[in-house]
């Protein structure tokens, strides 16, 4: 039986985030319904509630979510009832070519539900990432739920920021940067993501991290979570400042985790010849970049892009959420605050005034579930 609950909805292109009634059907073959325990927010659901990512309103907001499993459809087998999982948007396909190539982060074809989730009305409601976790129910295909264990659960609200923007970050320095143990890594935006990327850098094994940002504050949290220097480019010129601290070379790996052509050129130019630079900000439509193309020749290396850290959630969630366990890695740090189902909107403002590496709504699962 389908099952009524409460969801934050954005019904028009700028509309508020509201607490609406939403209907969430019954999971069929290969589908999983998950009682959301948190959820992070997250500059994506803002770009939705804008009309930056489409114009198929309404929206049904959240993805950066931990929850129950509360029923599984036929077929499903790699979670169970009562399971905690972390929700992602890379449920690989396995068929698709970057899948046959045996590359699944590159996935092409990635899996959400086939049901959709509606208002009473029966407005088909689009989940933003596929997931649509700000919200007490949540329909997803099996392959976005990932189990993890032995998590007490005050831990969930910052583990399940892997789903989103932690992993991003981390997996910029680890799987598309590569970032190798004694290199040099500089990090350009330290917000949620390049704060992650930070912490990424440092679980390789980077002895020189350098964090660049125009906000002292964030620049503060970078340094207090493990990097050996901090750039403000409102100060010195970034590059000119990571090149004095790497032997006025430049740094190994580059990672621009704001996306803009000024930040892309200075990645360019404060890294190592044959270094590396990854972009993991994601640029506004509108932008463009010109370097010249003797530079691009001349200096090597390689320019790479990362689409949610390159990850694999089967295999990168649970060694991440080890490191947590273990104490190697801080995810607690990113839970700035903890606000209810009703304050997402509230969330958009404090985050949009920057005094947030996360804000994340917490639920309280119902006992009749
Ligand atoms: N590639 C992916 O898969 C992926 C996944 C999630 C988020 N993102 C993107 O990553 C980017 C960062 O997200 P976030 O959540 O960390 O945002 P955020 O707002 O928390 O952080 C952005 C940071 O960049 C800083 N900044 C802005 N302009 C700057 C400049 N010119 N020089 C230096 N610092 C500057 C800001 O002060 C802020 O600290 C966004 O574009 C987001 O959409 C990408
Ligand atoms: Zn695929
Ligand atoms: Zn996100």
């Amino acid at each position: 039986m389908s099952q009524t609950v409460n969801a934050v909805v954005v019904k028009e292109k700028n509309g508020p985030a509201v607490l609406e009634q939403i209907i969430v059907p019954d999971p069929i073959a290969g589908e999983v319904v998950v009682d959301i325990l948190t959820c992070g927010v997250c500059q994506t659901d803002q770009h939705y509630q804008q009309g930056e990512v489409g114009d198929n309103f309404p929206y049904l907001l959240g993805h950066e979510a931990t929850g129950r499993v509360s029923k599984i459809g036929e077929g499903v087998s790699n979670v169970k009832v009562g399971d905690t999982v972390i929700l992602n948007w890379r449920a690989v396909c396995g068929e698709c070519r970057a899948c046959r190539k045996g590359e699944p982060q590159y996935c092409f074809d990635t899996h959400n539900a086939s049901q959709k989730m509606t208002l009473t009305d029966g407005t088909e409601l689009e989940a933003a990432l596929g997931i649509g976790a700000f919200a007490e129910k949540t329909l997803v295909a099996a392959g976005q739920c990932t189990v993890i264990q032995d998590i007490p659960e005050e831990s969930n609200a910052a583990v399940g920021l892997l789903g989103c923007g932690i992993m991003a970050g981390i997996g910029a320095a680890i799987n598309t940067g590569e970032v190798q143990r004694g290199e040099s890594v500089a990090v350009i935006g330290v917000g949620g993501v390049g704060t992650a990327a930070v912490l990424g850098a440092k679980l390789a094994g980077a002895t020189t991290i350098i964090a660049v940002d125009l906000d002292e504050r964030k620049l503060a949290k970078a340094k207090e979570l493990g990097s050996t220097h901090t750039v403000n480019p409102k100060e010195s010129d970034a590059v000119e400042a990571i090149r004095a601290l790497t032997g006025g070379f430049g740094a190994d790996v580059v990672i621009d985790a704001v996306g803009r052509p000024e930040t892309y050129k200075q990645a360019f130019y404060a890294r190592d010849l044959a270094g590396r630079v990854v972009l993991v900000g994601v640029p506004d439509p509108s932008l463009t970049l010109e370097i010249p193309l003797a530079d691009v020749f001349g200096r090597g290396g390689s320019l790479k892009s990362s689409w949610y850290g390159d990850c694999l959630p089967s295999r990168d969630f649970p060694m991440l959420v080890s490191h947590y366990r273990a104490g190697n890695l801080d995810l607690d740090a990113f839970v700035t605050e903890r606000v209810g189902l009703d304050q997402v909107q509230e969330a958009f403002e404090t985050m949009n005034r920057g005094e947030v590496l996360r804000s994340v709504v917490e639920l309280q699962p119902s006992p009749t579930n």
